[in-house]
């Protein structure tokens, strides 16, 4: 059974990251796209709000496929709000999951997403991890979020991150044979063994 890449990109890093992951696993990939025009207020009160927008995405049984591969921009310290929206009305459809962003990569973030993966979901992610914008930045305008919220990525400029997606990837699929750099910035689903309490039955 094949992976499926499923994104959410608004102002298209995130679709540039689902393609190249696409052509990497030589699977399919699915955009999820708003029914409703997005403007600034409308992110603002989505976020504020904690609002579920409507979305749409071509007809698909995701349980067919092996892992699904999330895909979208961070908002607020959160998964943009059209994506989370598809999370919450497809979740017993998705196959085991993991979600990968090109954000501008404020820290802490994997481990909030891997909580609100859980919480959408009632499941655990296996895989959660993000590609830092800020890392393409020149040093004198690193970690200044104006910068770095607005950023747009070339394609030239995800070629950068060619250690960290193949190594989210070798994470994903242990078989994989190629090796990369382990990102900063990754939460990993814990072994079973370490989720049992200290002194539970084996
Ligand atoms: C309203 C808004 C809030 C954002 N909040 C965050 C954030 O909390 N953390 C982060 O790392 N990036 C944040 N970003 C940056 C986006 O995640 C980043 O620009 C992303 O690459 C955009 O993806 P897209 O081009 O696929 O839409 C925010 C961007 C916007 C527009």
């Amino acid at each position: 059974m094949k992976h499926v890449v499923i994104y959410y990109s608004q102002t298209g890093n995130n679709k540039q990251l689902a393609h190249d992951l696409q052509r990497r696993l030589d699977c399919d990939c699915v955009e999820v796209r708003e029914t409703r025009k997005r403007t600034r207020f409308t992110t603002l009160l989505d976020i504020l709000l904690d609002r579920k927008p409507g979305v749409t995405w071509p007809g698909c049984d995701f349980s067919a496929y092996s892992k699904a591969v999330l895909v979208a921009p961070i908002w607020a310290g959160r998964i943009a709000t059209p994506l989370a929206s598809f999370i919450a009305r497809e979740k017993d459809n998705l196959p085991d999951f993991a979600f990968l962003s090109l954000c501008a990569g404020l820290r802490g973030q994997p481990c909030q997403i891997a909580h609100e993966l859980m919480h959408l979901t009632g499941r655990t992610p296996e895989l959660v991890e993000q590609l830092n914008v800020n890392d393409l930045l020149p040093p004198e305008r690193r970690n200044k979020g104006r910068h770095a919220l607005a950023y747009r990525a070339s394609a030239r400029e995800l070629l950068m991150y060619e250690g960290e997606i193949e190594h989210f990837l070798r994470l994903l699929e242990p078989a994989r044979v190629i090796s990369g750099t382990p990102s900063q910035a990754c939460w990993h689903r814990p072994a079973a063994s370490a989720l049992r309490s200290p002194g539970a039955p084996a």
